[in-house]
């Protein structure tokens, strides 16, 4: 994918706040856990959107700040979260001041962040030994009528488009430390086509080709007599820690 086209796709997220909140999932417990220092307790959300990780990190008793350039998505979040310092900039030039912060994370964000300037921010954000964390959410159709479902929109996965510039990116961290954990969730059928209309695919497609894709969504599945569909999915979490 062109870097034009990264970001036409990262900016679609500027117009979806409410309809991405109500569809797309948070994020699991461990990976959470695991995404955060011993003792953190200032904590930087990168592309935080709507705050479906926020909430994750506000439970944990958090003091968070969440930077995310869509002001609609942002609305979601600080409606729910009154109290979270928001921030509407991109995570290549937040303007928040230097080491201010233990940990940062960024859910289902860090691919459409420019990795080297993205890396260098973060870097000067952190105090010393602090972490960033990023996080994603990969969906894991089932074999059959999930999979033909995924197969009409084409999406690639954000842990991947990542792998693609991970040897650019020179990160000012320390290596590289994964963790994986494997979850599911069982929702409406309806809310499963409508989470696939918050992807960025989808939101840069034309309203015809919308219209396309939402009949053979509903068509697959009225064929399968689906009414509530069950999820898998595998959630990746990249961390690095900043020298002392
Ligand atoms: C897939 S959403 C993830 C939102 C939220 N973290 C979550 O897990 O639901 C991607 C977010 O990245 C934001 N984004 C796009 N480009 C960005 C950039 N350069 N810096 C920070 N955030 C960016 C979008 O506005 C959008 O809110």
């Amino acid at each position: 994918m062109s870097s034009d086209e990264m970001r036409r796709r990262a900016d679609a997220f500027r117009s979806t706040g409410v309809t991405y909140h109500r569809y797309r999932p948070g994020y699991p417990d461990d990976a959470v856990g695991w995404a955060l220092p011993d003792g953190a307790r200032d904590v930087l959300e990168l592309g935080a959107g709507t705050g479906r990780l926020t909430d994750a990190l506000l439970e944990r008793g958090l003091t968070v700040t969440a930077v995310d350039p869509s002001a609609s998505m942002l609305a979601v979040l600080a409606a729910r979260h009154p109290d979270v310092s928001v921030v509407e900039a991109r995570a290549e030039a937040t303007g928040l001041a230097d080491a201010s912060f233990d940990a940062i994370v960024v859910g289902q964000a860090w691919h459409w962040i420019d990795p080297a300037a993205g890396s260098a921010e973060a870097a000067r954000l952190l105090r010393p030994r602090g972490t960033i964390a990023m996080l994603w959410n990969q969906r894991v159709p089932e074999d059959g009528w999930q999979a033909a479902f995924e197969a009409v929109q084409p999406d690639p996965r954000g842990v991947d488009l990542i792998s693609r510039h991970d040897a650019d990116a020179r990160f000012p961290f320390g290596a590289r430390e994964e963790f994986r954990t494997a979850w599911e969730r069982t929702i409406p059928a309806e809310d499963y086509v409508q989470l696939y209309t918050t992807q960025s695919p989808f939101l840069i497609a034309s309203p015809e080709e919308q219209a396309r894709r939402l009949a053979t969504w509903r068509s697959l599945l009225r064929a399968h007599a689906v009414d509530r569909v069950t999820q898998r999915y595998a959630t990746t979490v990249w961390r690095f820690q900043l020298p002392g």
